[in-house]
């Protein structure tokens, strides 16, 4: 694929280092794009890791240019109702989302999903979230748990701690009197997350039209 990657930060970079290994071509980067960047653009299909603040205007000119768009960037939760809305306006839209492409992550919320429904089965269970992040993490709590807490709402109190350079661990507590189970999903790398994203990017790339988050490929 001829791939246009925005944001050039931990993410753009370890992005760029896997898409050239696995055979594809990086035809354009930057950190902020100009209308420049734009208007010369010959990338087949667009992967955003860079900052919530520029997530509106690449998705309006995706949206507009027809290019297909993999949004990796988190904290942009409150503009999404308005970004989807505009997206439904575009009949041939290909955008596609989320805040953590690690294959993990996308087996905890199946197995989020499956205990929603038998959950009210337990009325005395408790369920809790502690999501931990290296401290340069610029939202809090992650868009991961916000996620995880979409798949499981008795996920409703969620712990955040920024700490070192920790990667990315996302823990499930759920507990009775007596017994707990914990769930956790640690990323050791950031490759998994470049990984998955060229995953998400080749699929919307055979689509014809679609506008939602990466798991609603696989979920109900
Ligand atoms: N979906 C996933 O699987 C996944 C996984 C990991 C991270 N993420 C998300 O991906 C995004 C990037 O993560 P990262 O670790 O690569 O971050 P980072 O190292 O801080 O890099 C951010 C990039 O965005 C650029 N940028 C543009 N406007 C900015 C602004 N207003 N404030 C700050 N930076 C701005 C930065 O440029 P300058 O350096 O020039 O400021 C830099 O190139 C974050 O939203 C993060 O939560 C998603």
């Amino acid at each position: 694929m001829r791939l246009a990657i925005i944001g050039q930060g931990r993410m753009g970079q370890v992005l760029r280092q896997v898409a050239e290994q696995k055979g594809h071509a990086v035809v354009a980067q930057a950190a902020r794009p100009t209308p420049h960047f734009w208007a010369d653009l010959t990338a087949e299909v667009v992967l955003d890791f860079s900052h919530a603040s520029q997530v509106p205007e690449i998705v309006r000119v995706c949206l507009a240019k027809g290019l297909p768009l993999v949004t990796g960037t988190t904290g942009w939760a409150s503009q999404g109702p308005a970004l989807q809305e505009l997206a439904r306006t575009y009949p041939r839209a290909r955008w596609l989302w989320s805040s953590n492409f690690s294959r993990g992550i996308l087996l905890l919320k199946l197995l989020l999903e499956r205990l929603a429904a038998f959950w009210s089965q337990l009325p005395d269970w408790q369920a809790a979230l502690v999501e931990v992040h290296h401290a340069h993490k610029k939202d809090a709590p992650s868009g991961t748990a916000y996620e995880l807490q979409k798949y499981f709402p008795p996920l409703s109190d969620i712990s955040s701690l920024r700490v070192g350079e920790v990667i990315g661990e996302h823990q499930v507590w759920l507990s009775a009197s007596g017994e707990e189970v914990l769930i956790i999903h640690r990323a050791h790398h950031r490759t998994i997350f470049a990984e998955g994203a060229l995953w998400a990017a080749q699929w919307i790339c055979q689509q014809t039209h679609f506008v939602g988050p990466w798991e609603a490929a696989f979920l109900s």
